[in-house]
């Protein structure tokens, strides 16, 4: 299915962006992988910088994005160095600075937040150097092209997820534990399950009882804040949107110290490896699994052409449009499809290579891997 998408997408722009083979993904090196080192490529062409934001809100940035980052652009001939910022905005600034000055051709930004963002795309416009925003869009940037996902629509799997696990449950009460304020994406995701539980909340079919967006996505920071809402109402729970995998196993955390893991549905995104766990499991009923793949794919083709000065080949890719809310610009936009995965559609994400079997189905859950035919 995923397969079939890409390749309509691709085909759709006319471009082959390569994402679309089931057998390229086995190369994939998967989450944990432990390729963590700082990376200099040996594409041999053009040079270009990748600044990642964290590694604590998400194991996807080091799991997934670099590894295939590093790769997607090796096969397009390109030279990457990829950094990550560790979320600190001062590292995020030198580390830019270390790129521009070393005469990159294209920066690839994924920022800590939008102003440190647009204040990296700025110096690197001023020196005549494009820039990709990559997953989160900075606000009030410059960039002239933007790869992420539909991110309003990450936000409404959450929503039909956690919907639909409390379909029979009439007035069940919910905690909303979303990302950072500062990240746009954050924004998007409450934006899009809000589409799907405002009308919930309105009936009186769900009953809100906290949204609390947590500073950096420090995942520590939503535990702690989710279990004194937790407390506040009287320990009562019986849904709990978590915006990310990370802040979903803070979540579960609490509701397992509650007697509550398991009985209480939790959503989540990324599919990252603990998150797959944590719904074979049964504590998670969800996560959105994104194919950061074909993200990191299109990144480097868009990242290809623009090397060569080919914005016209670059506008044949970034065919879609998003809006930069604070200035009113519209970015032009590669916007792939997210996937909501419950318990059965972890396989899938097995077979495309993006986890390991072995990584999840250990101790508790070869039983469970099984019985779904994970292998
Ligand atoms: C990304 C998510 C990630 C979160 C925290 C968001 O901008 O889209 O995939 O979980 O940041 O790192």
């Amino acid at each position: 299915m995923r397969s079939k998408k890409l390749a309509l997408l691709a085909a759709g722009v006319g471009v082959s962006l390569a994402v679309t083979a089931c057998g390229a993904n086995q190369e994939t090196p998967s989450a944990g992988s432990g390729q963590t080192q700082a990376t200099t490529g040996g594409g041999g062409g053009a040079k270009v910088g990748v600044i990642l934001p964290e590694t604590a809100t998400s194991a996807r940035w080091e799991g997934f994005d670099k590894p295939m980052i590093e790769a997607a652009m090796k096969a397009e001939g390109l030279s990457p160095d990829i950094q990550n910022a560790q979320g600190d905005v001062q590292k995020f600034s030198t580390l830019a600075d270390g790129m521009i000055s070393q005469g990159v051709k294209v920066l690839v930004i994924a920022a800590i937040n939008s102003e440190v963002g647009a204040a990296v795309a700025a110096k690197a416009k001023a020196r005549g150097i494009p820039t990709i925003d990559y997953d989160r869009l900075n606000l009030g940037g410059s960039s002239e092209y933007y790869v992420s996902f539909d991110n309003v629509k990450v936000g409404e799997l959450q929503g039909q997820g956690l919907a639909t696990a409390l379909k029979d449950k009439a007035g069940a009460q919910v905690i909303e534990i979303e990302g950072a304020p500062t990240d746009n994406n954050a924004t998007l995701f409450y934006n899009g399950q809000q589409k799907v539980l405002k009308p919930l909340y309105d009936s009186g079919a769900l009953k809100l009882v906290r949204s609390q967006p947590i500073d950096g996505w420090d995942n520590q920071k939503g535990g702690v804040t989710f279990e004194q809402i937790l407390t506040a109402n009287g320990g009562k729970v019986d849904g709990v949107v978590a915006a990310n995998d990370g802040l979903a196993g803070a979540v579960i955390t609490v509701l397992r110290k509650n007697g509550l893991n398991g009985k209480v549905p939790v959503t989540g995104q990324d599919a990252t490896p603990d998150g797959l766990m944590a719904v074979l499991r049964g504590d998670q009923y969800m996560t959105v699994f994104k194919p950061i793949k074909a993200e990191a794919e299109g990144a480097a083709k868009l990242a290809a052409l623009l090397a060569k000065g080919d914005t016209a080949g670059a506008d044949k890719i970034a065919t879609g449009s998003t809006d930069d809310t604070k200035s009113g610009r519209k970015v032009k936009s590669l916007l792939l499809e997210p996937k909501l995965t419950t318990k059965d559609g972890v396989k899938e994400v097995v077979s495309g290579g993006y986890v390991k079997a072995t990584e999840i189905c250990t101790g508790d859950l070869a039983a469970v891997c099984a019985q779904l035919g994970i292998s």
